[in-house]
């Protein structure tokens, strides 16, 4: 069954209150609802009310406090129908239903982890709670009653404010939350249980004192101290930087380990994959302690982008999605450093996101059609939305960019809404049209830019023509011409911005401090600059200002001037980057012909002056140090891949320059040595990073993994433990060396299971044939679970989406592999199943004996048993 955007019309019925009642069991629960039924105005008195089920056993319904008759209503695992509801405009409804947590596998609706109580009810999860209206757009105030046993499940949790609790004898207890704002059931939230807490407070900017408090696991209190200062922070920046406050007395994060996802914004009670929450030095990297100050931050950011205001259905996904993702990655860049945060966002949009956008999977930010709506938290509506967000940023600049978000605020807080609603306070804010802008929402695909440049020394003019392109990811799919602000400056000798006199050809935006701006909108345009003294070098899509693609790129003397002297911090690594790309690629091609793979000397000159400009900050000068993933290059080269020779490529051409600056990379790795305690800041962080790249290039040019051994030794933190584990297992698999720290690293970790992953993963990744069985190996090993998401990650994910040489074996068995795995996932867990599965979307680009393996593996899981609606979406759209 298909789901469309323009078939969208408001319910009938409307549902006031929500008194919710659980008597908690870990196999019968017994659920009670209570709903303030209200008939919306124009429907009429009598209309048939159809609530939204799954899975559910019905015990029984009351209406206006009788018992309702069989005939008065009809209920189904999937359904509750009222055939002849009251025709007064209010009624109660109450509904009594049985729930078992303990058999709910797929952690969707109410289910067991850790022998605690959890629940995860968006997108369409509460409906596997009790029968309800269980869709974004019915706003409902929340009371909840939880009963449990007091021993076992000493904390009983819920959304908004504590109210009551107390005890019922007979060794069991209770507590009753009430939440004063109004929300969809997306949002409902239970934790009950048993676990340790920390506690702080933060007083709001108007003076709220609020209680703050993280959940986790006794004995790991000391790792929720990180998360706990991210979220502090992540309260004050959000009243400084949008002028936003939260709005209940008390704020509960609990961290549980088994989560299908990141973590989710139950007001008042976000409930987190505690892989997102727990972190030390000894356990978590300085890339994971990135990402929980980006998640507790997002998922804090939701309660006024998501919650106060939230979607009218989930076409409108991107609304809260993409807008807060903007919000996290800009505060992450004032905690951090921000060109640093750009570059590594952009390369994320560009490895998740891209291929997604130009592959069978493609779809607009906002869809007009889903079968499940749970395969469209994707990296499209996720990141592409942020993007769009950005975007109106860079167009409307700061001022009317803030003019829009506040009375976007002001106009929708408590509203359900959608994106037309949301542009329209950015159009009437800053008094400009933005229908065009619109299509950025509807149109799939990345448009790509052509742009190529002149210069007229007699006449002083600059010309500069730009097309743009879309090519329509699947077929019928609309590609209008799209604005496309191109942030860009004129780049003279010594990289600074030359002033021009005036510009024709194009519309041109300058915001008080920032970059000019042309904006983009017809198939082509021919921008002049007049006035140009020197012939200048042109510096776009500075700071990445639109998520395109630029093909043809620059002229290769244009980016080797901008690799060296852009003053933009992001043009200039993305000049170098590409120009390492070019090389990367010719060194394919040369090794699919039999040749060695070679670094060009111009790439060896400008690679070595970066590594040794003390100039840049270590973090930046980590990122143009490492080169493009193999991921990246196939994703470049674009079709008929052999991952076998862009690995081979790869490798030559890393050889090649860490041979070449082998004397720096001693240096680096000699000046970097740790002096000061460990500090998860980015400067710390940035250290390490830099380090970590000088590690890797010394054993690439020494051909020996001596230092690599060294390192570990001596690594007092996961950040340089887990990095020199890698760099030896992956370039020393069958050394006693690596076997032997492989083990060391499980004896220490062995009760540990989120460090653990990292010990899968390593594995997982090692970029050689006989990884399939080592993987197959691994499922059997201690420590791993087919239940549980984040082992199935670790293992399984990370080497379907992390291992192209092994997984792209050219017997087909690494398809073979994740499609069985795929099919024992899906009886259990369809929302991760389906997931996996999205590994195999880039079948057709790959040269044709593999191209033909993976449809072949793909189509077997089609055949035979029964597969998920989930999995039974992501599988049909791959091979349509
Ligand atoms: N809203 C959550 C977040 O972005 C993610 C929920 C994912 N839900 C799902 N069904 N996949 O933080
Ligand atoms: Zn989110």
């Amino acid at each position: 069954q298909v789901i469309r955007l323009g078939d969208y019309r408001p319910s009938d019925y409307l549902i006031d209150k929500t008194d919710l009642v659980f008597r908690l069991d870990p196999t019968r629960t017994r659920v009670t609802a209570k709903l303030q039924m209200r008939r919306r105005a124009g429907v009429a008195p009598g209309t048939p009310l159809t609530l939204d089920g799954d899975g559910l056993t019905f015990v029984g319904a009351r209406i206006d406090g009788a018992d309702a008759g069989d005939n008065a209503v009809s209920a189904t695992a999937d359904a509750l129908v009222v055939n002849a509801p009251p025709a007064s405009e209010t009624f109660t409804l109450e509904i009594e239903t049985v729930v078992d947590p303990t058999a709910n596998t797929q952690l969707m609706g109410l289910y067991r982890t850790g022998g605690n109580y959890c629940t995860q009810c968006e997108a369409e999860g509460f409906r596997r709670i009790t029968y309800f209206l269980d869709r974004p757009d019915v706003l409902s105030v929340y009371a909840v009653r939880i009963e449990a046993d007091r021993k076992d499940v000493p904390l009983l949790l819920s959304n908004g404010n504590p109210v009551e609790n107390g005890d019922l004898g007979d060794g069991r207890h209770y507590a009753v939350w009430h939440d004063p704002h109004p929300k969809p059931s997306y949002l409902f939230a239970l934790f009950a249980g048993n676990l340790g807490v920390v506690e702080d407070e933060f007083t709001t900017a108007s003076g709220r004192l609020v209680t703050l408090k993280i959940y986790v696991e006794h004995g790991k209190e000391p790792r929720a101290a990180y998360a706990m200062d991210a979220l502090k922070r992540s309260m004050r920046w959000d009243e400084e930087r949008f002028g936003l406050e939260y709005d209940l007395d008390i704020f509960q994060i609990v961290a549980v380990s088994d989560f299908n996802m990141g973590a989710m914004e139950n007001k008042g009670l976000n409930i987190f994959n505690d892989k997102y929450v727990l972190a030390d030095p000894r356990t978590a990297t300085d890339q994971d302690y990135a990402s929980i100050e980006a998640i507790i931050a997002h998922e804090y950011f939701h309660n006024w982008t998501g919650n106060r205001i939230t979607c009218r259905d989930w076409f409108q996904l991107c609304l809260k999605e993409g807008l807060t993702v903007y919000r996290d990655q800009e505060f992450s860049a004032d905690m951090r450093s921000r060109p640093v945060k750009r570059i590594g966002d952009v390369r994320l949009l560009r490895a998740h996101q891209f291929p997604e956008d130009s592959g069978p999977l493609a779809h607009p930010v906002r869809p007009r059609t889903y079968r499940e709506i749970n395969n469209f938290y994707t990296a499209t509506v996720y990141e592409k939305g942020a993007e769009i967000v950005r975007m109106l940023r860079t167009l409307l600049g700061a001022k009317g960019f803030a003019a829009g978000m506040d009375l976007y605020f002001q106009r929708h807080d408590g509203e359900a809404a959608t994106i037309e609603q949301f542009l329209a306070c950015f159009a009437e804010a800053a008094q400009t049209d933005l229908t065009q802008f619109a299509l950025w929402y509807d149109q799939p695909g990345t448009p790509n830019l052509a742009i190529t440049t002149r210069y007229d020394r007699t006449a002083r003019t600059f010309a500069v023509t730009v097309n743009q392109s879309l090519k329509p990811p699947v077929a019928g799919t609309p590609n209008a011409p799209m604005v496309i602000p191109i942030a860009f400056a004129l780049a003279g000798k010594n990289g600074s911005t030359l002033d021009h006199d005036a510009v024709s050809g194009a519309r041109t935006m300058q915001h008080e401090g920032e970059d000019g701006v042309l904006v983009i909108t017809e198939p082509k345009h021919e921008i002049v600059f007049t006035g140009i003294a020197e012939e200048p070098v042109l510096s776009v899509l500075r700071g990445f200002s639109a998520p395109v693609t630029r093909v043809p790129q620059a002229p290769t003397r244009d980016r080797f001037f901008l690799a060296r002297h852009d003053s933009d911090p992001f043009s200039r690594w993305e000049a170098l980057n590409s120009l390492a790309m070019e090389d990367l690629i010719k060194a394919t091609r040369a090794v699919s012909a039999g040749d060695p793979a070679a670094a060009s000397d111009a790439l060896v000159d400008i690679f070595s002056a970066v590594a040794g400009d003390g100039t840049f900050d270590n973090a930046y000068r980590a990122l143009c140090l490492t080169l493009p993933a193999e991921t990246d290059i196939a994703r470049e080269i674009g079709r008929d891949i052999d991952p076998d020779a862009i690995n081979k490529a790869r490798r030559g051409v890393t050889e090649h320059l860490a041979k070449a600056c082998e004397r720096v990379f001693a240096r680096i790795y000699h000046e970097l040595q740790p002096r000061n305690a460990y500090d998860p800041g980015a400067e710390g962080a940035g250290r390490r990073a830099l380090r970590n790249v000088a590690l890797t290039m010394l054993c690439h040019a020494a051909r020996s993994t001596d230092l690599a051994e060294q390192a570990l030794a001596e690594a007092d933190n996961m950040t340089d433990r887990a990095h020199a584990l890698m760099v030896l297992t992956h370039l020393a698999p069958e050394s006693e060396a690596a076997a032997q720290a492989l083990e060391a690293f499980r004896t220490a970790f062995r009760a540990e299971p989120i460090v653990l992953d990292k010990w899968f993963t390593i594995q997982a990744t090692v970029p050689r044939a006989e990884t399939v069985e080592t993987v197959q190996a691994l499922t059997k090993a201690p420590g791993f679970s087919w239940d549980n998401p984040n082992r199935l990650r670790s293992l399984i994910g990370a080497f379907a989406t992390g291992n192209p040489v092994a997984f792209n074996r050219a017997d087909g068995k690494g398809y073979e592999l994740l499609c069985a795995a795929i099919r024992r996932i899906d009886a259990k867990n369809p929302q991760v199943a389906a997931r996996l599965m999205t590994a195999m979307r880039a079948w057709r680009n790959l040269e044709p004996g593999r191209r033909q393996r993976a449809k072949t593996a793909i189509e077997s899981l089609r055949r035979g048993d029964r597969v998920s609606r989930d999995l039974a979406d992501i599988i049909d759209r791959t091979l349509a």
